[in-house]
Protein backbone atom coordinates (compact mmCIF):
# COMPACT_ATOMS: atom_id res chain seq x y z
CA UNK A 1 0.00 0.00 0.00
CA UNK A 2 1.01 3.41 -0.50
CA UNK A 3 2.06 5.94 1.82
CA UNK A 4 -0.69 7.70 3.30
CA UNK A 5 -0.87 11.08 6.07
CA UNK A 6 -3.94 11.83 7.66
CA UNK A 7 -4.59 15.35 7.32
CA UNK A 8 -6.77 17.06 10.11
CA UNK A 9 -7.87 20.86 9.53
CA UNK A 10 -7.86 21.82 12.89
CA UNK A 11 -6.93 26.27 12.92
CA UNK A 12 -10.44 27.99 12.63
CA UNK A 13 -11.50 29.29 15.96
CA UNK A 14 -14.83 28.57 15.69
CA UNK A 15 -16.34 32.20 16.85
CA UNK A 16 -19.85 30.55 17.52
CA UNK A 17 -19.25 28.99 20.59
CA UNK A 18 -18.06 31.89 22.28
CA UNK A 19 -15.18 29.85 24.22
CA UNK A 20 -11.61 30.95 24.79
CA UNK A 21 -11.06 27.63 24.66
CA UNK A 22 -10.80 26.47 20.57
CA UNK A 23 -13.78 24.63 19.05
CA UNK A 24 -11.79 21.36 18.22
CA UNK A 25 -10.93 21.28 22.16
CA UNK A 26 -14.61 21.33 23.29
CA UNK A 27 -15.74 17.99 24.47
CA UNK A 28 -19.05 15.71 22.72
CA UNK A 29 -19.66 12.28 23.87
CA UNK A 30 -16.61 12.28 26.57
CA UNK A 31 -13.32 13.25 24.27
CA UNK A 32 -12.56 15.93 22.36
CA UNK A 33 -14.44 16.98 18.83
CA UNK A 34 -10.04 16.63 17.66
CA UNK A 35 -9.43 13.18 19.77
CA UNK A 36 -12.66 11.59 18.17
CA UNK A 37 -11.52 12.46 14.20
CA UNK A 38 -7.83 11.27 15.31
CA UNK A 39 -9.96 7.95 16.96
CA UNK A 40 -11.09 7.40 13.47
CA UNK A 41 -7.99 7.88 11.71
CA UNK A 42 -6.06 5.61 13.32
CA UNK A 43 -8.61 2.85 13.92
CA UNK A 44 -8.55 3.05 10.32
CA UNK A 45 -4.73 1.97 10.21
CA UNK A 46 -3.60 5.43 10.14
CA UNK A 47 0.09 6.19 12.35
CA UNK A 48 0.01 8.53 14.64
CA UNK A 49 3.68 9.29 12.98
CA UNK A 50 1.96 10.22 9.86
CA UNK A 51 -0.35 12.28 10.89
CA UNK A 52 -0.23 15.74 11.33
CA UNK A 53 -3.03 18.52 13.02
CA UNK A 54 -3.10 21.84 11.29
CA UNK A 55 -3.38 24.66 14.31
CA UNK A 56 -3.69 28.32 14.59
CA UNK A 57 -6.44 29.97 16.68
CA UNK A 58 -5.00 29.09 20.19
CA UNK A 59 -2.40 26.58 18.53
CA UNK A 60 -0.78 25.90 22.02
CA UNK A 61 -3.44 24.22 23.40
CA UNK A 62 -3.90 22.45 20.35
CA UNK A 63 -0.46 21.23 20.42
CA UNK A 64 -0.97 20.50 24.24
CA UNK A 65 -3.60 18.39 23.87
CA UNK A 66 -2.22 16.46 21.72
CA UNK A 67 1.41 16.10 22.69
CA UNK A 68 1.39 12.68 24.46
CA UNK A 69 -0.35 10.98 20.82
CA UNK A 70 2.59 11.82 18.58
CA UNK A 71 1.14 13.10 16.27
CA UNK A 72 2.43 16.52 14.57
CA UNK A 73 1.33 19.77 14.77
CA UNK A 74 1.74 21.75 11.85
CA UNK A 75 0.80 25.70 12.34
CA UNK A 76 -1.03 27.80 10.03
CA UNK A 77 -1.23 31.46 10.62
CA UNK A 78 -2.87 33.33 9.80
CA UNK A 79 -5.89 31.43 9.19
CA UNK A 80 -6.92 32.00 5.15
CA UNK A 81 -8.71 28.96 4.16
CA UNK A 82 -8.99 25.46 4.31
CA UNK A 83 -7.52 25.26 0.59
CA UNK A 84 -4.46 27.68 2.60
CA UNK A 85 -4.32 24.88 5.52
CA UNK A 86 -3.25 22.33 3.10
CA UNK A 87 -0.91 24.84 1.34
CA UNK A 88 1.24 25.47 4.88
CA UNK A 89 1.04 21.85 4.94
CA UNK A 90 2.47 20.98 1.94
CA UNK A 91 6.02 21.02 2.86
CA UNK A 92 5.44 17.95 5.41
CA UNK A 93 3.08 16.10 2.79
CA UNK A 94 5.94 15.83 -0.39
CA UNK A 95 7.03 12.79 1.36
CA UNK A 96 3.71 11.11 0.91
CA UNK A 97 1.94 9.66 -2.19
CA UNK A 98 -1.53 10.10 -0.47
CA UNK A 99 -3.73 11.62 1.97
CA UNK A 100 -6.90 11.72 3.90
CA UNK A 101 -8.25 14.61 4.89
CA UNK A 102 -10.67 15.32 7.65
CA UNK A 103 -12.16 18.19 9.61
CA UNK A 104 -11.41 19.03 13.56
CA UNK A 105 -15.12 19.83 13.66
CA UNK A 106 -16.93 17.21 12.52
CA UNK A 107 -16.51 14.10 15.31
CA UNK A 108 -18.77 11.57 13.83
CA UNK A 109 -16.82 10.30 10.65
CA UNK A 110 -15.78 7.04 11.29
CA UNK A 111 -13.16 4.45 10.83
CA UNK A 112 -15.13 2.76 7.85
CA UNK A 113 -15.65 6.45 6.26
CA UNK A 114 -11.72 6.82 5.96
CA UNK A 115 -10.91 3.14 4.98
CA UNK A 116 -12.80 3.24 1.89
CA UNK A 117 -11.83 6.76 1.04
CA UNK A 118 -8.79 5.18 0.86
CA UNK A 119 -9.63 2.10 -0.56
CA UNK A 120 -11.36 4.39 -3.31
CA UNK A 121 -8.61 6.53 -4.44
CA UNK A 122 -5.76 3.28 -4.67
CA UNK A 123 -8.36 1.74 -6.84
CA UNK A 124 -7.36 3.96 -9.29
CA UNK A 125 -8.98 7.86 -8.96
CA UNK A 126 -6.91 11.29 -8.43
CA UNK A 127 -8.98 12.20 -5.60
CA UNK A 128 -12.55 10.82 -3.89
CA UNK A 129 -14.52 12.79 -1.60
CA UNK A 130 -17.32 12.08 0.67
CA UNK A 131 -20.94 12.90 0.19
CA UNK A 132 -24.64 13.08 1.76
CA UNK A 133 -27.92 13.64 0.38
CA UNK A 134 -29.62 14.34 3.85
CA UNK A 135 -33.38 14.93 3.96
CA UNK A 136 -32.86 18.64 5.17
CA UNK A 137 -30.68 20.86 3.18
CA UNK A 138 -27.64 22.85 4.50
CA UNK A 139 -25.19 25.49 3.94
CA UNK A 140 -22.21 22.76 2.76
CA UNK A 141 -21.09 22.72 -0.53
CA UNK A 142 -22.68 21.25 -3.57
CA UNK A 143 -20.97 18.27 -5.69
CA UNK A 144 -21.89 18.54 -9.27
CA UNK A 145 -21.23 16.06 -11.66
CA UNK A 146 -20.39 15.61 -15.28
CA UNK A 147 -23.52 15.08 -17.56
CA UNK A 148 -22.12 12.58 -19.46
CA UNK A 149 -20.11 10.73 -16.85
CA UNK A 150 -22.04 11.54 -13.44
CA UNK A 151 -20.02 9.21 -11.52
CA UNK A 152 -16.68 11.91 -12.37
CA UNK A 153 -17.43 15.02 -10.06
CA UNK A 154 -16.19 18.26 -11.76
CA UNK A 155 -16.47 21.07 -9.25
CA UNK A 156 -17.82 21.66 -5.72
CA UNK A 157 -19.84 24.98 -5.23
CA UNK A 158 -19.39 26.57 -1.65
CA UNK A 159 -23.19 27.43 -0.56
CA UNK A 160 -22.65 31.34 -0.85
CA UNK A 161 -21.44 30.84 -4.30
CA UNK A 162 -24.33 28.63 -5.55
CA UNK A 163 -26.79 30.08 -8.59
CA UNK A 164 -30.19 29.30 -7.26
CA UNK A 165 -30.52 26.52 -9.47
CA UNK A 166 -27.03 24.77 -7.58
CA UNK A 167 -28.75 25.43 -4.50
CA UNK A 168 -30.98 22.62 -5.31
CA UNK A 169 -28.89 20.29 -5.32
CA UNK A 170 -28.93 17.85 -2.66
CA UNK A 171 -25.99 16.21 -2.81
CA UNK A 172 -23.58 18.09 -0.25
CA UNK A 173 -19.69 18.03 0.63
CA UNK A 174 -19.14 16.05 4.13
CA UNK A 175 -15.35 17.50 4.05
CA UNK A 176 -13.55 14.46 3.95
CA UNK A 177 -11.69 13.08 1.31
CA UNK A 178 -8.58 11.30 -0.15
CA UNK A 179 -5.97 12.88 -2.79
CA UNK A 180 -3.00 11.43 -4.60
CA UNK A 181 -0.77 14.16 -3.46
CA UNK A 182 1.25 15.11 -6.59
CA UNK A 183 -2.22 16.57 -8.70
CA UNK A 184 -3.47 18.42 -5.21
CA UNK A 185 -0.20 19.86 -4.75
CA UNK A 186 -0.51 21.26 -8.61
CA UNK A 187 -3.97 22.63 -7.66
CA UNK A 188 -3.16 24.07 -4.56
CA UNK A 189 -0.03 26.04 -6.47
CA UNK A 190 -3.36 27.74 -8.63
CA UNK A 191 -5.82 28.55 -6.26
CA UNK A 192 -7.44 32.43 -5.89
CA UNK A 193 -9.30 34.05 -3.18
CA UNK A 194 -11.96 35.14 -5.45
CA UNK A 195 -14.67 34.01 -3.33
CA UNK A 196 -16.93 36.41 -0.71
CA UNK A 197 -14.88 35.00 2.46
CA UNK A 198 -11.57 35.84 -0.03
CA UNK A 199 -10.34 32.59 1.15
CA UNK A 200 -8.48 29.65 -0.47
CA UNK A 201 -10.93 27.14 -0.62
CA UNK A 202 -9.84 23.67 -0.64
CA UNK A 203 -12.81 22.90 -2.29
CA UNK A 204 -11.73 24.26 -5.65
CA UNK A 205 -8.98 22.31 -6.05
CA UNK A 206 -11.63 20.00 -7.41
CA UNK A 207 -12.40 22.15 -10.54
CA UNK A 208 -8.97 22.18 -11.06
CA UNK A 209 -8.04 19.10 -10.74
CA UNK A 210 -10.96 17.78 -13.25
CA UNK A 211 -9.91 20.54 -15.81
CA UNK A 212 -6.67 19.10 -15.87
CA UNK A 213 -8.15 15.59 -16.40
CA UNK A 214 -8.09 14.24 -12.49
CA UNK A 215 -10.23 10.79 -12.22
CA UNK A 216 -12.39 12.39 -9.02
CA UNK A 217 -14.97 10.20 -7.45
CA UNK A 218 -17.76 10.54 -5.07
CA UNK A 219 -17.99 8.18 -2.10
CA UNK A 220 -21.85 8.32 -0.83
CA UNK A 221 -21.72 7.70 2.95
CA UNK A 222 -24.13 5.33 4.03
CA UNK A 223 -25.06 6.85 7.36
CA UNK A 224 -25.32 11.30 6.28
CA UNK A 225 -25.02 11.56 9.91
CA UNK A 226 -21.47 11.55 9.46
CA UNK A 227 -21.95 14.79 8.21
CA UNK A 228 -22.78 16.48 11.46
CA UNK A 229 -20.39 19.56 12.06
CA UNK A 230 -20.29 21.65 15.39
CA UNK A 231 -20.08 25.69 14.91
CA UNK A 232 -22.16 26.27 17.90
CA UNK A 233 -22.89 25.07 21.23
CA UNK A 234 -26.44 23.73 20.39
CA UNK A 235 -25.11 21.41 18.08
CA UNK A 236 -22.60 20.59 20.30
CA UNK A 237 -25.31 19.18 22.50
CA UNK A 238 -26.53 17.33 19.82
CA UNK A 239 -23.98 15.93 18.80
CA UNK A 240 -22.74 15.04 22.38
CA UNK A 241 -25.76 13.09 22.60
CA UNK A 242 -25.82 11.33 19.14
CA UNK A 243 -22.14 9.63 20.83
CA UNK A 244 -23.36 8.70 23.80
CA UNK A 245 -26.54 7.19 22.45
CA UNK A 246 -23.86 5.20 20.01
CA UNK A 247 -21.85 4.48 22.52
CA UNK A 248 -24.79 3.23 24.94
CA UNK A 249 -26.17 0.72 22.24
CA UNK A 250 -22.54 -0.69 21.49
CA UNK A 251 -22.96 -1.52 24.96
CA UNK A 252 -26.76 -3.32 24.88
CA UNK A 253 -25.59 -4.98 21.86
CA UNK A 254 -22.93 -6.80 24.06
CA UNK A 255 -25.31 -7.88 26.56
CA UNK A 256 -25.63 -4.41 29.11
CA UNK A 257 -29.30 -3.39 30.29
CA UNK A 258 -29.30 0.29 30.48
CA UNK A 259 -32.63 2.11 31.97
CA UNK A 260 -33.50 5.39 29.87
CA UNK A 261 -30.18 5.53 28.07
CA UNK A 262 -30.39 9.55 27.23
CA UNK A 263 -30.01 9.79 30.65
CA UNK A 264 -26.68 7.72 30.49
CA UNK A 265 -23.39 9.40 30.08
CA UNK A 266 -20.93 6.37 28.85
CA UNK A 267 -17.00 7.77 28.20
CA UNK A 268 -15.88 5.86 24.58
CA UNK A 269 -13.21 3.83 26.27
CA UNK A 270 -15.34 2.01 29.34
CA UNK A 271 -15.72 -1.15 28.93
CA UNK A 272 -18.89 -3.41 30.64
CA UNK A 273 -19.24 -7.16 30.86
CA UNK A 274 -22.31 -8.93 30.29
CA UNK A 275 -25.40 -8.76 32.12
CA UNK A 276 -24.55 -5.45 33.59
CA UNK A 277 -26.96 -3.07 34.68
CA UNK A 278 -27.07 0.79 34.35
CA UNK A 279 -30.00 2.34 35.98
CA UNK A 280 -31.06 6.01 34.97
CA UNK A 281 -28.58 8.89 35.30
CA UNK A 282 -25.02 6.60 35.71
CA UNK A 283 -21.87 8.32 34.45
CA UNK A 284 -19.18 5.85 33.81
CA UNK A 285 -16.29 7.81 33.17
CA UNK A 286 -12.12 7.94 31.80
CA UNK A 287 -11.04 4.05 32.01
CA UNK A 288 -13.96 2.53 34.16
CA UNK A 289 -14.37 -1.49 33.57
CA UNK A 290 -17.08 -3.44 34.90
CA UNK A 291 -16.68 -7.14 34.91
CA UNK A 292 -19.74 -9.38 34.67
CA UNK A 293 -23.24 -8.66 36.36
CA UNK A 294 -22.28 -5.15 37.52
CA UNK A 295 -25.29 -3.38 39.28
CA UNK A 296 -24.72 0.33 39.21
CA UNK A 297 -27.45 2.62 41.03
CA UNK A 298 -29.10 5.63 39.31
CA UNK A 299 -26.81 9.04 39.03
CA UNK A 300 -23.76 6.95 40.54
CA UNK A 301 -21.02 8.56 38.86
CA UNK A 302 -17.59 6.24 38.01
CA UNK A 303 -14.67 8.02 37.16
CA UNK A 304 -11.43 5.46 36.32
CA UNK A 305 -12.46 2.38 38.68
CA UNK A 306 -12.42 -1.38 38.20
CA UNK A 307 -14.95 -3.08 39.20
CA UNK A 308 -14.73 -7.06 39.38
CA UNK A 309 -17.65 -9.45 38.66
CA UNK A 310 -20.93 -9.16 40.71
CA UNK A 311 -20.14 -5.80 42.14
CA UNK A 312 -23.23 -3.56 43.27
CA UNK A 313 -23.07 0.15 43.30
CA UNK A 314 -26.67 1.53 44.93
CA UNK A 315 -27.73 4.61 43.72
CA UNK A 316 -25.33 8.36 44.50
CA UNK A 317 -22.58 6.81 44.63
CA UNK A 318 -19.07 9.11 43.41
CA UNK A 319 -15.98 6.50 43.03
CA UNK A 320 -12.91 7.30 41.38
CA UNK A 321 -9.89 5.53 40.75
CA UNK A 322 -11.17 3.31 42.86
CA UNK A 323 -11.19 -0.98 42.57
CA UNK A 324 -13.68 -3.46 44.20
CA UNK A 325 -13.53 -6.98 44.19
CA UNK A 326 -16.69 -9.43 43.41
CA UNK A 327 -19.86 -9.48 44.59
CA UNK A 328 -18.71 -6.03 46.76
CA UNK A 329 -21.12 -4.00 47.70
CA UNK A 330 -21.24 -0.17 48.09
CA UNK A 331 -23.58 2.82 48.29
CA UNK A 332 -26.20 4.26 48.04
CA UNK A 333 -23.99 7.93 48.76
CA UNK A 334 -20.82 6.23 49.60
CA UNK A 335 -17.48 8.20 47.92
CA UNK A 336 -14.39 6.32 47.31
CA UNK A 337 -11.61 8.26 45.99
CA UNK A 338 -7.65 7.14 44.85
CA UNK A 339 -6.46 3.82 45.51
CA UNK A 340 -9.84 2.57 47.63
CA UNK A 341 -9.50 -1.05 47.05
CA UNK A 342 -12.46 -2.55 48.38
CA UNK A 343 -11.75 -6.58 48.64
CA UNK A 344 -14.66 -9.13 47.36
CA UNK A 345 -17.49 -9.24 49.61
CA UNK A 346 -17.03 -6.21 51.22
CA UNK A 347 -19.67 -3.45 52.17
CA UNK A 348 -19.55 -0.09 52.32
CA UNK A 349 -22.89 2.01 53.09
CA UNK A 350 -24.31 5.51 52.79
CA UNK A 351 -21.86 8.48 53.63
CA UNK A 352 -18.66 5.93 54.26
CA UNK A 353 -15.60 7.82 52.54
CA UNK A 354 -12.33 5.89 51.59
CA UNK A 355 -9.07 6.65 50.50
CA UNK A 356 -5.73 5.22 50.11
CA UNK A 357 -7.03 2.29 51.76
CA UNK A 358 -7.81 -1.23 51.60
CA UNK A 359 -11.01 -2.38 52.89
CA UNK A 360 -10.51 -6.79 53.41
CA UNK A 361 -12.74 -9.68 52.22
CA UNK A 362 -16.31 -9.33 54.07
CA UNK A 363 -15.44 -5.92 56.19
CA UNK A 364 -18.13 -3.83 56.80
CA UNK A 365 -18.47 -0.14 57.25
CA UNK A 366 -22.48 0.71 56.99
CA UNK A 367 -23.02 4.24 57.96
CA UNK A 368 -20.98 7.38 58.42
CA UNK A 369 -16.94 7.04 58.54
CA UNK A 370 -14.08 8.06 56.88
CA UNK A 371 -10.98 5.59 56.40
CA UNK A 372 -8.14 7.64 55.22
CA UNK A 373 -4.50 5.80 54.88
CA UNK A 374 -5.67 2.32 56.58
CA UNK A 375 -5.42 -1.26 56.14
CA UNK A 376 -8.38 -2.73 57.21
CA UNK A 377 -8.94 -6.68 57.98
CA UNK A 378 -10.63 -9.26 56.16
CA UNK A 379 -14.57 -8.97 58.68
CA UNK A 380 -13.95 -6.54 60.30
CA UNK A 381 -16.72 -4.19 61.66
CA UNK A 382 -16.18 -0.41 61.67
CA UNK A 383 -19.55 1.16 63.49
CA UNK A 384 -21.20 4.38 62.49
CA UNK A 385 -19.14 7.44 62.79
CA UNK A 386 -15.79 5.88 62.90
CA UNK A 387 -13.13 8.42 62.05
CA UNK A 388 -9.02 7.48 60.83
CA UNK A 389 -7.40 10.68 62.15
CA UNK A 390 -5.08 10.38 59.37
CA UNK A 391 -3.72 13.78 59.19
CA UNK A 392 -1.91 15.92 62.14
CA UNK A 393 -1.57 19.07 60.20
CA UNK A 394 1.69 17.72 58.41
CA UNK A 395 2.21 14.68 57.64
CA UNK A 396 -0.41 11.71 56.67
CA UNK A 397 -0.09 8.33 59.39
CA UNK A 398 -1.64 5.32 58.31
CA UNK A 399 -4.09 3.15 60.62
CA UNK A 400 -3.62 -0.86 60.49
CA UNK A 401 -7.00 -2.60 61.77
CA UNK A 402 -6.63 -7.15 62.02
CA UNK A 403 -9.39 -9.08 60.88
CA UNK A 404 -12.52 -9.67 62.49
CA UNK A 405 -11.98 -6.95 64.81
CA UNK A 406 -14.86 -5.25 66.04
CA UNK A 407 -14.64 -1.05 66.11
CA UNK A 408 -17.60 0.45 67.95
CA UNK A 409 -19.62 3.50 66.76
CA UNK A 410 -18.04 7.56 66.79
CA UNK A 411 -14.37 5.98 67.34
CA UNK A 412 -11.74 8.55 66.84
CA UNK A 413 -8.85 6.47 65.85
CA UNK A 414 -5.59 8.75 66.21
CA UNK A 415 -3.08 7.57 63.48
CA UNK A 416 -0.32 6.32 63.33
CA UNK A 417 -2.49 3.27 65.12
CA UNK A 418 -2.40 -0.54 65.17
CA UNK A 419 -5.31 -2.10 66.20
CA UNK A 420 -4.38 -6.25 65.96
CA UNK A 421 -6.95 -8.99 65.06
CA UNK A 422 -9.82 -9.81 66.69
CA UNK A 423 -9.34 -6.56 68.97
CA UNK A 424 -13.05 -4.30 70.29
CA UNK A 425 -12.95 -1.07 70.36
CA UNK A 426 -15.54 0.29 72.60
CA UNK A 427 -17.69 2.67 71.04
CA UNK A 428 -17.13 6.47 71.77
CA UNK A 429 -13.90 5.71 72.35
CA UNK A 430 -10.90 8.21 71.20
CA UNK A 431 -7.73 5.58 70.54
CA UNK A 432 -4.33 6.87 70.58
CA UNK A 433 -2.58 4.07 71.53
CA UNK A 434 -2.16 0.35 69.64
CA UNK A 435 -4.49 -2.44 71.20
CA UNK A 436 -3.38 -5.28 71.56
CA UNK A 437 -4.81 -8.97 69.74
CA UNK A 438 -8.16 -9.90 71.19
CA UNK A 439 -8.25 -6.91 73.88
CA UNK A 440 -10.95 -4.39 74.63
CA UNK A 441 -9.45 -0.75 74.47
CA UNK A 442 -11.46 1.70 76.20
CA UNK A 443 -10.79 5.29 75.60
CA UNK A 444 -13.18 7.52 77.39
CA UNK A 445 -14.07 9.18 80.40
CA UNK A 446 -15.89 6.39 82.71
CA UNK A 447 -19.98 7.52 82.77
CA UNK A 448 -21.31 8.99 86.48
CA UNK A 449 -25.33 8.42 87.58
CA UNK A 450 -26.29 11.08 90.08
CA UNK A 451 -29.93 9.55 91.68
CA UNK A 452 -32.56 12.16 92.01
CA UNK A 453 -30.42 15.32 90.70
CA UNK A 454 -33.03 16.16 89.00
CA UNK A 455 -35.60 16.44 92.00
CA UNK A 456 -33.23 18.63 93.99
CA UNK A 457 -32.25 21.28 91.14
CA UNK A 458 -35.45 22.04 90.61
CA UNK A 459 -36.28 22.24 94.35
CA UNK A 460 -32.86 24.92 94.64
CA UNK A 461 -34.33 26.62 91.81
CA UNK A 462 -38.10 27.06 93.27
CA UNK A 463 -36.61 27.89 96.87
CA UNK A 464 -34.55 30.75 95.20
CA UNK A 465 -37.41 32.11 92.98
CA UNK A 466 -39.47 32.64 96.49
CA UNK A 467 -37.10 34.87 97.77
CA UNK A 468 -34.52 32.59 99.43
C1 LIG B 1 -16.27 23.35 4.49
C2 LIG B 1 -16.28 23.15 2.98
C3 LIG B 1 -17.71 22.83 2.52
C4 LIG B 1 -18.22 21.59 3.27
C5 LIG B 1 -18.11 21.82 4.77
C6 LIG B 1 -18.48 20.57 5.50
C7 LIG B 1 -14.53 24.65 2.21
C8 LIG B 1 -14.23 25.94 1.53
N1 LIG B 1 -15.82 24.36 2.34
O1 LIG B 1 -17.01 24.52 4.76
O2 LIG B 1 -17.72 22.55 1.13
O3 LIG B 1 -19.57 21.34 2.89
O4 LIG B 1 -16.77 22.19 5.14
O5 LIG B 1 -18.38 20.80 6.88
O6 LIG B 1 -13.64 23.92 2.53
N2 LIG B 1 -9.84 25.39 8.91
C9 LIG B 1 -8.48 25.51 9.02
N3 LIG B 1 -7.88 26.62 8.51
C10 LIG B 1 -8.57 27.61 7.91
C11 LIG B 1 -9.98 27.48 7.82
C12 LIG B 1 -10.59 26.36 8.31
O7 LIG B 1 -7.80 24.63 9.55
O8 LIG B 1 -7.95 28.58 7.49
C13 LIG B 1 -10.49 24.19 9.48
C14 LIG B 1 -11.56 24.54 10.49
O9 LIG B 1 -11.00 24.58 11.79
C15 LIG B 1 -12.54 23.38 10.32
C16 LIG B 1 -12.37 22.97 8.87
O10 LIG B 1 -11.16 23.53 8.43
O11 LIG B 1 -12.20 22.29 11.15
C17 LIG B 1 -13.53 23.46 7.99
O12 LIG B 1 -13.54 24.86 7.98
P1 LIG B 1 -14.88 25.68 8.01
O13 LIG B 1 -14.56 27.11 7.96
O14 LIG B 1 -15.75 25.20 9.10
O15 LIG B 1 -15.50 25.26 6.58
P2 LIG B 1 -17.03 25.23 6.23
O16 LIG B 1 -17.50 26.63 6.01
O17 LIG B 1 -17.76 24.40 7.18
CA1 LIG C 1 -17.62 23.85 9.43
Amino acid sequence: MAATALIVLAAGRGTRLRSALPKVLHHAGGRSLLAHVLAAGAAAGLPAADTFVVAGYAAEQVQAAVASSGVRVILQQPQRGTGHALQVAAPALVAYSQIIVLHGDMPVVSATTVSRLRAELEAGADAVLATATPDTPRAYGRILRDRKQPEQVVAIVEDRQATPAQKQIRELNAGFYAFRVQPLLVALGQLGTNNPHGEFYLTDTIALMAQAGAKIRAYPLPDPVEILGINDRIELAEVDSLLRRRKAEDLMTQGVSIYAPATVAVDPEVTAGQDCVLEPGVQLRGQTTLGANCRIGAYSILTDCRLDDGVEVLPHCVLERAQIGAGARVGPFTRLREQAEIAPGAHLGNFVEVKKSRIGEGAKAMHLAYLGDAQIGARVNIGAGTITCNYDGEQKHPTAIGEETFVGSNSTLVAPLEIAAGAYVAAGSVITDSVPAGALALGRGRQVNKPGWVAARKKKARSSRNGG
